[in-house]
């Protein structure tokens, strides 16, 4: 596995594997799978409601924490000091585990709070500085922070944030956003690296699958990677967690790369950090 350095040293493995929607004794299982196919980097959340079965998962694959790097994420109604340190909290508990790897404000406060939104952040960000010099959580960040929500914050923080996790796939790049937070030297991850499946059937990327010789999906996941961005697939099937691994030996060329940047942009919609 390869893996992106932090701005603080930490090793991160370049593709992790999402587990948003995996809900259920079935979040076990597909945990287990994913770490006996190679995964060594999981991504969930406090939303997720799913970290006792990711846990599980890790406790019953036989791989030792250390070789795992887990992230989770503080939902938006815990953006206060406390909050935070009880949200932390009840992840490690669930997760079954004494420290994390990397742990992420899941969205900011919606702008329309116009007066809170910049306070709330800071007072949860100033609970994740504290976890983190305390070397309870390796290494801290955000997640749909877009620089309007970035710049108060790293104006601010006595520890800058090392990664924004924003949707990102062909077809919705926000440009801004990751030239933003790559040029403040934060790591770019994507959710939804496969556009939900959509991009999957999008006229290029089956055009550039065929000329690879790779899968739409290894399409997208190489997309990201070429633009130092980190994928967080997920997937049901064993087949396509290992396909999705399966990224190492090719790039896309800067013409084709060109064509894919300017690809129609649309988001998920609707899940825009200030309107969510
Ligand atoms: P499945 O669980 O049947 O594999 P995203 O991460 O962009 O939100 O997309 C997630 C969806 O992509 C899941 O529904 C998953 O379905 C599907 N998926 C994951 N990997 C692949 C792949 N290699 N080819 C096609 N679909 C995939």
């Amino acid at each position: 596995m390869e893996y992106f350095t932090l701005y603080n040293g930490v090793k991160i493995p370049k593709v992790g594997f999402g587990t948003y929607k995996v809900i259920d004794q079935s979040a076990q299982g597909i945990v287990e799978t994913a770490l006996s196919v190679g995964y060594r980097h999981l991504d969930t959340a406090r939303m997720y409601m799913n970290e006792k079965e990711v846990g599980a998962g890790i406790a019953a694959s036989g791989v030792a924490r250390k070789d795992i790097f887990l992230t989770t994420k503080v939902w938006r109604d815990d953006l206060s000091y406390d909050d935070t340190m009880a949200s932390v909290e009840n992840s490690l508990k669930d997760l079954g585990t004494d420290y994390l790897d990397l742990c992420l404000l899941h969205w900011p406060m919606p702008e329309t709070d116009r007066e809170k939104w910049q306070e709330k952040d800071l007072s949860a960000w100033r609970a994740l500085e504290k976890l983190y010099k305390e070397n309870v959580i390796r290494a801290i960040g955000v997640s749909n922070f877009l620089p309007h929500h970035l710049m108060p914050l790293m104006k601010e923080a006595e520890v800058t944030p090392m990664v924004n996790q924003l949707e990102y796939h062909p077809g919705y790049c926000q440009a801004h956003a990751v030239h933003y937070s790559q040029q403040q030297g934060l790591l770019v991850e994507a959710w939804s690296p496969l556009g939900r499946t959509r991009v999957l059937e999008d006229a290029l990327v089956l055009e550039l699958a065929e000329k690879y010789g790779k899968t739409p999906a290894q399409i997208c996941l190489r997309f990201a990677l070429d633009n130092h961005v980190l994928p967080l697939p997920k997937s049901s099937s064993a087949e396509r967690m290992k396909a999705n691994l399966d990224i190492f030996d090719f790039t896309i060329s800067p013409e084709d790369m060109s064509r894919l940047m300017c690809m129609p942009q649309t988001g998920w919609g609707g899940h825009h950090p200030d309107t969510f």
